[in-house]
Formats: C-alpha cells, sequence, structure tokens
C-alpha cells in the first residue's frame, strides 16, 4: 500500500511525500527544502521527483535545493515561474513513477497555470488521491490571483467531477477559517457544525485535517456548491447565476 506523509511548513503550508516502490517518494509543493530532506532521512526514503501544483514559493521555494541534494526532476505546469524545472505537463498528461500513474488536470483559477494531480484508485478497495495546491481547500477554494471566476469554477467542477471517495491533500491548512466562513454563509448547516467539531478535536491534537473526500467537500463546500438553491438564497441571489453566485461567494471570503 503505497502512502502520504504530510509535512507541515511555514506557518500552514502542506508538502506531501507520496510512498511508493519500497522506498521511493515523489514530494507534492515543497515550499522549503530542510523539512523535506529530515522527512526523507527519518524514513529512509529517495527522493524521485518534485510534483508543483504552482509557482507560488511557499509552493516551490525549496525544489531546488531538493534537486540539487537529491537529483529529483521537477515537473509542472509553469515553465517560466518554476525555477529549475526539468518536465513541463498538460492536462490530462498521465505521469508514470514505477506502476503509479498520475494524472494531471489543468486547474487554472489560483494562478493562469495552476494544475492538480490525481492518482486514480486501482481498485474498489483502494481509493484516489488529489493533491490540489491552492485550488480547492477543504471547505473553499483559493485566491482568484491571475483568472476570472468563472474559469476557477469550471476548474473546481472537473475536481468535483472525480469520484466522491477520493481523497483530498491540499496545500495549506486553512480548514477550521473556512468552515467558520461557510458556517456564516450558511448559519443553520449542521453538517458544517459537525465537521467543525471533528476537525477541532484534530487540530486540538496537532494533526493535519486532510485528506478531505470529494463527496464531503460537494455536501459543505459552498465554493462547488454556488448552483444550489440554499447557496444563492444565503447570498440573496435567488436568481444569479451558479458563475456570479460564486463570484460573490469569492469576493465575501476575500474580505472576510
Ligand atoms: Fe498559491
Amino acid at each position: 500500500m503505497n502512502s502520504i506523509i504530510t509535512i507541515k511548513a511555514f506557518s500552514d503550508n502542506l508538502i506531501y511525500l507520496y510512498c511508493y516502490n519500497q522506498n521511493d517518494a515523489i514530494a507534492i509543493d515543497p515550499g522549503e527544502s530542510s523539512p523535506v530532506l529530515k522527512t526523507l532521512e527519518k524514513y529512509e526514503l529517495s527522493l524521485t521527483a518534485i510534483l508543483a501544483t504552482h509557482h507560488h514559493s511557499d509552493h516551490v521555494g525549496g525544489a531546488v535545493e531538493l534537486k540539487k541534494k537529491t537529483g529529483c526532476k521537477i515537473i509542472g505546469g509553469d515553465n517560466k515561474r518554476i525555477a529549475g524545472i526539468d518536465c513541463v505537463v498538460e492536462s490530462e498528461q498521465i505521469l508514470t513513477f514505477g506502476n503509479i500513474n498520475i494524472e494531471v488536470i489543468s486547474t487554472p483559477g489560483h494562478t493562469s497555470t495552476s494544475v492538480c494531480y490525481y492518482i486514480p484508485r486501482n481498485n474498489e478497495n483502494e481509493t484516489g488521491i488529489l493533491f490540489t495546491g491552492d485550488t480547492l481547500f477543504v471547505a473553499g477554494c483559493g485566491r482568484l490571483f491571475e483568472c476570472d471566476a468563472q474559469t476557477m469554477r469550471d476548474s473546481l467542477r472537473k475536481l468535483a467531477a472525480l469520484p466522491d471517495n477520493t481523497n483530498l491533500y491540499c496545500g495549506h491548512e486553512y480548514t477550521l477559517e473556512n468552515y467558520e466562513f461557510a458556517l456564516k454563509i450558511e448559519p443553520d448547516n449542521s453538517l458544517i457544525l459537525q465537521h467543525i467539531a471533528e476537525i477541532t478535536k484534530k487540530i486540538q491534537k496537532g494533526e493535519p485535517t486532510v485528506p478531505s473526500t470529494i463527496a464531503v467537500e460537494k455536501a459543505i463546500n459552498p465554493f462547488l456548491r454556488t448552483d444550489t438553491d440554499r447557496i444563492k438564497t444565503a447570498l440573496n441571489m435567488p436568481h444569479a447565476d451558479a458563475a456570479e453566485v460564486f463570484e460573490e461567494l469569492r469576493r465575501r471570503k476575500d474580505i472576510y
């Protein structure tokens, strides 16, 4: 069984090591190198590749140093803004590592070249895995720095179309803040209250709040539900279309 190690970095970044074969690992969004190097040493793992979801330094700041120290390849969706990049990916490209296939999903919105990485399940006993960077967060989504709301919404819809039991690993520990915003939008949503209680326990124990699942996100994440009457009513936009509702929701989150 392949495993995922979550590494905390800076104040709220989450770096992941996806372990495969016996002792190989892929780092997702290593904003800094030292905690990754320590973890590789601790678990006796060899780093074969870095997958960057986008070019922001808190996601790729450690990549060049890791490449220097381990000889790994740097892979991402932006050929100009990711230093040391070896392989520029395109949407729907399949990356193969041993017997692991990783699918690239182009998800512009947070940046114009943001991508997510999806590892489909091999059989019914496994869950799929999705690394979303700053595109889809637990109970939220990334800020729109380089694209409009419609573009981000289209990207999120691609992710929402993945199987329900896909585990979602995002780039920041923003979960509690996102749930609190979601509750402000829908104060009577008991599912959100239930999740806040659960994740508060995890945070108190020092555990990360990832993974979430696509099923949970479709049920509670307001940014995936801007086509529903509940969210439209909550925003007092009963006749607006989903993209307009999304734009307004994102605007409110920006100033929350
Ligand atoms: Fe970012």
